[in-house]
């Protein structure tokens, strides 16, 4: 059901909000037939993240994108390019990698089930027996490609055959963070979750601080809840930042800075923690010292993986000590993720019951309902 409309303006702020802000319905959450559609008209559609460049090096390095029920092949051509083709042969429709990463020996592509070879553009190099074939012709039997566009050092991908351009889908990510210069930092580490939730619920819970007193004591002593300014509030790229009482301090066990400012970071940037939406699976947060982004794959209606990675620069990854004192960030960061996770999932429990209907949200929550109604937009179109 779609939530009423009505508008005022806020703080001053020249944007509008609905003077009465209803949740989505419990079914948006549960009911496998709205999830296929998400699939359908979101996961297949639009713009996503699928890894970093740095995690394809060498022509032939791979990795297995899940997207959704279909599975995304991401290589490294011998040119340099990353390319993205459909995990599937054109042969009999095989799955062809199973494995999460890895390298293509020679260059080569090759389906386990009648060895069928392509090259890492895709073309179909060798086909058994089949050069009899009436009418067969190698150059018709490519592997289906996958658009791929790269920003900041992530790669996007659109499995769309006619996609939006990526500019006018993720317009408000261009020119932004400038100053993390985001394509040389280098994945220091990375925490794989898996959640009993539905997707949209992580999105929600990063938007919204309403939550952090009860939830994140610690994290609401570095940045009160009412320090949440929002910047973008429509679109794919919904989100804002939060500004730290502490000078030069971050979002650490102790609030000290956990490594020196990345890059060309200066200013009120040095105060300021950014939350990002980058609708559907990309939460991205650059701190003064790191860049923190969280990649959400739904596994089913009910159930994400989710992947926290920390970006660092090389230079801050390569030295021992500065390492030892990042420790500080990945734990504050694992404890107030693991807060985060369980009261997801609680809600992912409530919302099933059979006396929930919709809730109504606080105006501290206006960037969650500028969220469903991307989702809700999505979904008629
Ligand atoms: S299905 Fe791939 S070679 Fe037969
Ligand atoms: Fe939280």
């Amino acid at each position: 059901m779609n939530p009423q409309n009505g508008t005022f303006k806020k703080r001053g702020i020249d944007y509008e909000v609905p003077e009465e802000m209803f949740t989505l319905t419990g079914d948006y959450y549960h009911s496998e037939e709205i999830y296929q559609k998400e699939l359908e008209k979101i996961f297949y559609k639009r713009w996503q993240l699928a890894c970093r460049e740095e995690q394809i090096v060498e022509p032939g390095d791979y990795l297995t994108v899940p997207v959704g029920e279909e599975s995304v092949i991401v290589s490294r051509t011998k040119s340099g390019d990353i390319k993205a083709h459909f995990n599937v042969c054109r042969h009999r429709g095989t799955r062809i990698c199973v494995e999460e990463k890895g390298h293509f020996a020679n260059e080569i592509i090759q389906c386990p089930y009648h060895g069928w070879q392509y090259d890492l553009d895709g073309n179909l190099k060798g086909a058994p027996f089949m050069r009899d074939v009436p009418g067969f012709d190698k150059a018709d039997y490519g592997l289906h490609p996958v658009n791929v566009r790269q920003w900041g050092g992530f790669v996007f991908i659109n499995l769309a055959e006619n996609p939006m351009p990526f500019e006018d889908e993720m317009g408000a990510l261009i020119g932004r963070f400038e100053a993390w210069n985001l394509p040389e930092l280098r994945i220091a580490h990375h925490i794989p979750y898996r959640l009993k939730c539905n997707w949209k619920l992580i999105l929600q819970n990063y938007q919204e601080c309403y939550h952090c007193p009860g939830v994140h004591p610690l994290l609401a002593d570095w940045t009160p809840f009412q320090n949440a300014v929002h910047d973008c509030m429509e679109g794919a790229v919904i989100g804002g930042y939060m500004t730290m009482t502490r000078e030069r301090g971050s979002m650490t066990m102790d609030g000290e800075a956990a490594a020196p400012p990345v890059c060309d970071v200066a200013g009120e940037d040095l105060q300021r923690v950014h939350y990002y939406s980058v609708y559907p699976n990309l939460l991205l947060s650059p701190h003064p010292d790191f860049v923190l982004y969280h990649l959400i794959r739904p596994v089913g209606v009910g159930e994400i993986t989710n992947d926290c990675y920390f970006l660092l620069h090389p230079n801050v990854i390569g030295d021992a000590e500065k390492m030892e004192r990042f420790k500080s960030a990945i734990e504050f960061w694992d404890m107030t993720n693991l807060q985060d996770w369980a009261v997801c999932e609680q809600m992912q429990l409530g919302t099933g019951s059979r006396r929930f209907e919709r809730g109504r949200y606080a105006p501290q929550e206006d960037i969650l309902y500028a969220l469903d109604r991307e989702v809700l937009k999505a979904l008629e179109d």
